[in-house]
């Protein structure tokens, strides 16, 4: 039996595996984002791990816990946890989704230089990530980031609570900006461009390895066995990608959640000339191209739930698929910035085109569409970088709805899968559990023995061109609005 534990940004969510990738339970416990001024994000790490430890116990209530083999984590990526001499927390953790680190970014784009950020990591600097947050701190908390004894990621901080070991993995690492992701080592020149050290830094390890066991004193507690393995999984999207078994070239996985998330898994090291996608190291061992929009989902989830005050998502589908064409009507979905392709914080939202024989039905249809699109871009990226495309699979909430999917395949012009489970991140952690305990000999073959498709949605051929010439459109907008959102 092994446990998967996805410390999510607005819960943790936590899955039991049988050996041969049953899912026996799933469980959920949110907690709070706190937002202390607007573009700000943090949280309190010690919520995280009350929240956990009350998970786990929950989870195992009437199941025979001393069959627990192994735990492991998928995390919200890039987030900021700091611990003084006394393995306390100094302040609470900044989020990925944060913004407050612009000018630190534009120093380490533009006075440290993109070309030669990128050479000692394989990306450039993007607000979310975690070394502009450490330089953040530096200029505005001197006394707090003088006392760091220990940084680590949100996921980290739960598997050192358990074992007591200070880890992390390549995958969760490269979005810190301190890794040389393709040599698989921390950047001694971005250690010291932030002005940290080393041993400020965990110990790096593959995502399906062990790193210890757990506690005894949680052993106890938890009722779970003293053996049980702690393996140190990795970040949300590489784990998710396990858990929808995209760990093999030409597998590419589309996360329609919150956020949007083209993932192409690359047996190599390689990288977009342009630096549009995220270079990163993928669970499985190898690396991983990967291309995030930030308002996906939570495009629609605005448009309806925010704008139009209802939850009725079957009304919305409804008006959706009798809607007429949406012909000139475009929505730009970069509510919030947008990182891939644009790379701009302050790209905005928009509809384009709108004409009076428009209802919400034609602008909830734009609004998926905009999404389609934006994730399309990344697409295209993959393509123009060689990668062969096989099969692409679809998870996350957007993917619950028939016509968004078929939509996507529409779009994209490819066969576009549903999976059996739709826990990506928690299954990938307990995939990972399971292969760090022995149980399988890779990830790789863990993910051919498990998951499993649902169902396909084929590529309408009549409808293939249109979508492709409303894409090409949809491409020239954002360069054509781009300085109008500046002035904002
Ligand atoms: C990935 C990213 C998000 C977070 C939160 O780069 O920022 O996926 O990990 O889920």
């Amino acid at each position: 039996m092994y446990l998967g534990i996805d410390l999510g940004t607005t819960s943790v969510k936590l899955l039991i595996m049988e050996s041969n990738g049953q899912i026996i339970r799933t469980l959920s416990k949110s907690y709070d984002l706190i937002f202390p001024r607007p573009g700000w994000a943090e949280q309190n790490p010690d919520e995280w791990w009350n929240a956990t430890q009350q998970a786990i116990k929950e989870i195992l209530l009437g199941l025979d816990s001393t069959q627990l083999k192994g735990i492991s984590f998928s995390g919200q990526m890039h987030g900021l946890v700091i611990l003084d001499e006394n393995d306390e927390v100094i302040r609470t953790a900044i989020l990925w989704c944060d913004q407050r680190t612009e000018q630190e970014c534009d120093y380490l784009n533009n006075e440290i230089g993109k070309e030669k950020i990128y050479e000692y990591t394989g990306n450039i600097a993007l607000t979310g990530f975690t070394a502009p947050k450490l330089l953040w701190l530096k200029n505005h908390e001197l006394e707090n980031f003088r006392k760091i004894k220990k940084i680590m990621l949100p996921k980290d901080f739960l598997a050192y609570k358990l074992s007591g070991v200070f880890a992390s993995d390549y995958s969760d690492a490269s979005g810190m900006l301190l890794l040389n992701v393709r040599e698989h080592r921390w950047s001694d020149e971005m250690l010291e461009i932030i002005g940290i050290n080393k041993n400020q830094l965990p110990a790096l390890y593959e995502s399906y390895e062990v790193i210890g066991t757990i506690k005894s004193e949680h052993a106890v507690e938890l009722g779970i066995p003293k053996t049980t393995k702690i393996i140190i999984g990795g970040g949300d999207q590489a784990v998710g990608a396990v858990g929808t078994g995209a760990v093999e070239e030409g597998i590419i996985s589309v996360a329609l959640g919150t956020s949007g998330v083209v993932f192409a898994p690359t047996d190599t090291y390689i990288v977009d000339a342009e630096n549009r996608m995220h270079s990163f190291a993928h669970a499985n061992g190898k690396y991983h191209q990967m291309g995030v929009m930030l308002s996906a989902a939570g495009a629609l989830k605005w448009w309806v739930e925010d704008v139009h005050s209802t939850t009725d998502y079957a009304l919305i589908n409804r008006e959706i698929a009798t809607a007429s064409d949406t012909g000139s009507l475009y929505f730009l979905p970069y509510l919030i910035g947008e990182r891939t392709p644009h790379n701009d914080p302050q790209a905005r939202g928009a509809f384009i085109g709108l004409a009076l024989n428009h209802k919400r039905g034609e602008m909830s249809k734009a609004v998926i569409e905009g999404v389609s699109y934006a994730l399309k871009d990344s697409l295209e990226i993959l393509k123009s970088m060689g990668l062969s495309i096989i099969k692409v699979r679809i998870s996350g909430g957007g993917s619950k709805s028939r016509i968004w999917n078929q939509l996507i395949a529409d779009v994209f012009n490819l066969e576009i899968a549903t999976i059996e489970v739709s826990e990506g991140p928690a299954f990938g952690a307990a995939i990972l559990a399971a292969v760090g305990c022995g149980e399988y000999p890779s990830v790789i073959s863990a993910c051919r023995d498990i998951i499993r498709d649902k169902k396909i949605f084929y590529p309408d051929e009549t409808k293939v061109d249109y979508y492709h010439e409303k894409y090409e459109i949809f491409r020239k907008l954002y360069p054509a609005l781009r300085d109008t959102f500046k002035l904002v």
